[in-house]
């Protein structure tokens, strides 16, 4: 059984927003779409999907929260993957929704119904160790490692292809954003792995930028002026 202090979530005009960082699951402007944008764009998803030529792909998010960043990416893959390959999603989560809210949140998203109604299904299953579920005839492989992010990734092996870096501002979130939580980031990557962020925070860049990445700042979401994309170019610096 896992231990873990579960998510204080208020709701304002319909939309979670967590009392505990003072900031929101995802854009008041419309969720879906900035996930769109900011992750699945940002990491050029649907031309790599297409155009894929291994049996896998890795995705790793810091902050899986209600779950719209992997629903909104399974759905793409499942569009536009070979039928053969298998996505591997490793989500990273200290403070887990309750299964009523996660209820609530993923209702206001009735296109992704028909995958969030498998999540639903295993999700206290899920919160109750670090098990992996497989889904749609084992196109999709969900690992939800419930924890802090850093300590999390440190204890997995693996190349990941690309980092959705989610969990609240780098402002509101400080603890989460440490120089190791960048370590373990280039540690599990390998040349040409990509990564998207919402923030484009100074030092979110110049660590990501140090441990080899290419950073490109790109215009953000909603009412965010910038978010950052960029790609592995050496592993030089990675320890
Ligand atoms: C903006 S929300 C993520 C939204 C999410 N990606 C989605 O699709 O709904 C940020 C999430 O990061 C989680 N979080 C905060 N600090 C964390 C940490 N140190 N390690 C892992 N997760 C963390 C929060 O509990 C929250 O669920």
């Amino acid at each position: 059984m896992t231990h873990y202090s579960p998510a204080k979530l208020e709701w304002r005009d319909g939309q979670p927003y967590a009392s505990t960082f003072q900031d929101v699951y995802f854009s008041s402007d419309n969720g879906l779409l900035e996930t769109d944008y900011v992750f699945l764009q940002g990491n050029a998803l649907q031309s790599r999907w297409q155009t894929l030529n291994t049996p896998h792909f890795t995705i790793a998010e810091t902050g899986f929260g209600t779950g719209l960043n992997f629903l909104s990416a399974i759905k793409l893959w499942l569009e536009v993957a070979p039928a053969t390959a298998m996505l591997h999603y490793i989500s990273t989560e200290k403070h887990p929704l309750s299964l009523q809210d996660l209820t609530s949140a993923l209702a206001l998203w009735p296109t992704l119904a028909e995958f969030s109604d498998h999540l639903l299904e295993n999700y206290e299953k899920l919160l109750q160790g670090n098990q992996a579920l497989d889904l749609f005839q084992n196109r999709v492989c969900l690992s939800l490692l419930v924890g802090d992010a850093t300590t999390q990734l440190r204890q997995i092996h693996g190349a990941v292809d690309a980092w959705f870096l989610d969990g609240f501002s780098p402002a509101k979130n400080p603890d989460m954003w440490q120089t190791e939580l960048f370590q373990q980031i280039v540690r599990l990557s390998a040349v040409g792995s990509t990564f998207a962020t919402f923030t484009s925070a100074g030092h979110v860049r110049r660590n990501l930028a140090a441990a080899g990445f290419n950073t490109q700042k790109r215009a953000g979401f909603g009412k965010k002026r910038e978010m950052l994309q960029g790609i592995l170019m050496s592993k030089a610096d990675a320890r």
